[in-house]
């Protein structure tokens, strides 16, 4: 199962590998977040049967406070996007891509096999409509989350503490270098049928709202979709159709671009 992480190891020389945090990164930190995911997943999954009503969304949801932040902010050192107020039906569908290996089981995407390895505290669909449900009701845009003593408290910083080879860790260009005017005139064209004009997404059309998302994880998954890393299983019904817009994006400013304005939409 680690064979997949064996490839992660300080990208001293990589573009953007500038910072002494990456320097220091070590690959057997990435191992143990694994193992730790899982004994989490063992111990939370252990404490309730495998049939009946599964486990309670907010017992389960400490689980997932550990990656997405404990008020599903998100925590973009471990990569792990902001969840809190996605809808039920989208959370339900993700996990469930998950589970069945349709996302987050391609060789270069790393983030998203952290999910993979997660799955085992998912006993049963009455868990996952559970978690799913609670992640609705958790209010978006909660504050970052902190590091150090009560009264000394400063925001996390963004470095992840391991780091992994892949194109996907850095866009070609700065995502601060994202116009949001350019980024509105992509959107209106190609993304607001069905995302909407508030990036509210659209339930009838399977579309998810895009406007808690985080510019990065955005930008992650424009790139993921563009090469075939999410939405080209042929179970992935929904992520098929990212695909072709994606294509759309042909340069990474243009990513860079509609991340940017998309983050303008956050409520
Ligand atoms: C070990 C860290 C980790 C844990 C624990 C974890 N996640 Fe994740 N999760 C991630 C990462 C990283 C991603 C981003 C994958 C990507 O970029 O494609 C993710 C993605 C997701 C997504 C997709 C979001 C979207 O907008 O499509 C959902 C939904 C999700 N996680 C739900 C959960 C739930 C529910 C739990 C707890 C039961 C959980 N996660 C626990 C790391 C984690
Ligand atoms: C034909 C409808 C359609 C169009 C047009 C479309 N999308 Fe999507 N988009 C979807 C669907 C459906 C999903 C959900 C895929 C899934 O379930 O995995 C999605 C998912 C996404 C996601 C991932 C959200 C998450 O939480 O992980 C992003 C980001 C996104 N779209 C951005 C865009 C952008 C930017 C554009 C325009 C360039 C666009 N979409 C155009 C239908 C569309």
């Amino acid at each position: 199962m680690f064979g997949k992480y064996i490839r992660i190891e300080a990208l001293a020389n990589h573009k953007n590998a500038s910072s002494k945090a990456r320097h220091r990164i070590k690959p057997a930190s990435v191992a143990l977040f694994g193992l730790l995911a899982i004994v989490a997943s063992q111990v939370t999954a252990q404490m309730y049967p495998p049939g009946g009503e599964g486990a309670p969304g907010n017992d389960m949801f400490q689980a997932c406070g550990f990656c997405h932040g404990n008020q599903g902010q998100g925590r973009q050192r471990l990569d792990a996007p902001p969840i809190a107020a996605l809808p039920a039906w989208y959370v339900e569908r993700q996990m469930h891509n998950f589970i069945d290996e349709i996302r987050g089981n391609h060789p270069d995407d790393l983030p998203g096999h952290q999910m993979n390895l997660i799955t085992p505290m998912f006993r049963n669909d009455a868990t996952v409509k559970n978690v799913a449900a609670y992640i609705e009701t958790l209010e978006p845009g909660g504050p970052p989350m902190t590091i150090g003593p009560p009264g000394n408290q400063r925001i996390e910083p963004r470095e992840r503490p391991f780091d992994w080879i892949s194109d996907y860790a850095f866009l070609d260009v700065e995502l601060s270098s994202g116009n949001p005017e350019n980024g509105s005139v992509i959107y209106q064209q190609n993304c607001v049928a069905c995302h909407g004009r508030s990036a509210e997404g659209n339930k009838g059309l399977g579309s998810p709202p895009l406007m808690n998302l985080a510019d990065w994880y955005v930008a992650r998954q424009m790139q993921y979709f563009r090469d075939g890393v999410r939405g080209a299983d042929s179970g992935d019904i929904y992520g098929a159709q990212m695909v072709p817009f994606a294509k759309l994006l042909t340069n990474e400013q243009q990513i860079a671009d509609v991340a940017a304005y998309i983050k303008t939409l956050a409520p």
